[in-house]
Order: structure tokens, then sequence, then C-alpha cells
């Protein structure tokens, strides 16, 4: 099917959370998420945009864009907010990576504020519902930084499979041994995703 023509939901939701895409408004809140959190993305996470955000300008022009981008289905950025106190919690972005396999990149970041309490595992699994479910995918991909044992653990816990291990690709992330960090690839088959949810 075109991608055009796929039915995009407004939402998903979990337990605690409710997912669902960045809206033009979400500017002035976004900023505030953005400046938060620049010291616990910038370690592992170099190239998000949200640490190019400096003013509530630039991040209302980032929320357009990527409502920009999810309506022509070029990207699929995920806010993710606690239903009780509405605060933000993390962020999944799904890519398009082979429309017709399909095969999809996952990649995820949560606030500082609410790490080590699920909320990205629980926000992942929803998307890789809609992924395999909703888009009919048959792969989803991710990459992490070697010693980003947070960011492994959740795709473990996701049920992915490490298929590589990029070595040595990180000069500004060293090892215990001061040698330049690697990168692990994950991947996820429609198959290994169908048995872990029977
Ligand atoms: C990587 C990152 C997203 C992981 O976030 P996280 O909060 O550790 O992940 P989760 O939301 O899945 O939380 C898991 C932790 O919550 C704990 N937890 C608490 N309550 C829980 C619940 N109700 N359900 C599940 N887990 C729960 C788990 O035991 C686990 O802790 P542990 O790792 O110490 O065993 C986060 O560290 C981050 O944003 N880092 C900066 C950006 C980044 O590196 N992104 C990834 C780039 S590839």
């Amino acid at each position: 099917m075109h991608k055009m023509l796929i039915d995009l939901p407004d939402q998903l939701e979990t337990e605690r959370l409710i997912l669902r895409p960045y809206r033009a408004g979400d500017g002035a809140a976004y900023y505030e998420v953005c400046q938060r959190n620049k010291d616990h993305l910038l370690p592992y996470e170099a190239g998000n945009p949200a640490l190019s955000v400096n003013t509530p300008a630039q991040a209302e022009i980032l929320m357009r864009n990527f409502a920009a981008d999810w309506a022509a289905r070029n990207a699929f950025f995920w806010g993710a907010w606690d239903k009780t106190s509405e605060a933000f919690t993390a962020q999944i972005y799904a890519g398009p990576v082979d429309w017709e396999l399909p095969e999809f990149e996952i990649g995820y970041f949560v606030d500082r504020d609410h790490e080590g309490q699920g909320y990205v595992t629980e926000a992942v699994r929803a998307v890789l519902a809609w992924l395999f479910e909703g888009m009919g995918t048959h792969r989803v991909r991710l990459a992490c930084n070697e010693m980003n044992v947070r960011s492994w653990r959740v795709a473990e816990r996701c049920g992915f499979v490490r298929e590589g291990h990029l070595r040595q690709t990180r000069k500004l992330v060293l090892r215990a041994d001061g040698s330049y960090s690697g990168d692990y690839l994950y991947g996820l088959l429609r198959h290994e995703f169908e048995n872990l949810n029977h």
C-alpha cells in the first residue's frame, strides 16, 4: 500500500501513558523539555533535534516540522505523557527505513525526572504494537552505544535481538580500558514480536 494511504492513529494508550504526535502549540512546553534535558541527552543523543532548540520559537518550529513529517509519513515522533499528572515523560521516534519490506527504526529518550520508572519500555512496547499490527512492518531496528546500558536494556526488555557490534565508532565515549566505544545493533522480527505477545 502507498504510504499516503495508510491511516495513522491519533494516539496510543498504555496503562500509564498517552502517546500522541506533536502538534502546533506544543512548542512552549517542548522548549522546557529541551532545556531540562540537554545534559541528559548530550552523551548518547548528540544528533537529537531537541539539542538544537534554544528558544520557544525554535521549539514551536520543531513541533510544526515534526507534524509535517508525520503527515508526509517521513518520520513519526511520538510524545508520551503520564495520564495522571499529564507530565511529559518520554519521546519515541519511529522512522521508515524501507517501505517495501517494511522496516522501521526506533529511538527514544526519557525525560530526566522520569528515568528508571519503566516509562520508556511501556511506550516502546506500544509503538512496536502499532508498527507490527498497524503498519504491517516486518522488522524494526535500533542502534545504541555499547556503554549506554540503560538503552540496550530497554531494547532487550522489549524483545530485540542483538544482531551486531560496530566496534570503536565513538571517540568521545570511552570504554573502561580507555578505548573508543562502539554501537550495538538490534533487530526485532515480526514472528519474534508475535511470540512475545502469546
Ligand atoms: C536510555 C533511556 C531512554 C532509558 O530510560 P529508562 O528510564 O532506564 O528506561 P525505562 O523507562 O524502560 O525504565 C527501566 C527501569 O525502570 C525500572 N522500573 C521501575 N518501575 C517500573 C515499571 N513499572 N515497569 C518497568 N520498569 C520499571 C526498571 O527496573 C528499570 O530499571 P533498571 O534499568 O535499573 O533495571 C534513558 O536513560 C535516556 O533517555 N537516556 C538519554 C537518551 C538516550 O541515551 N537515548 C537512547 C539512545 S540509543
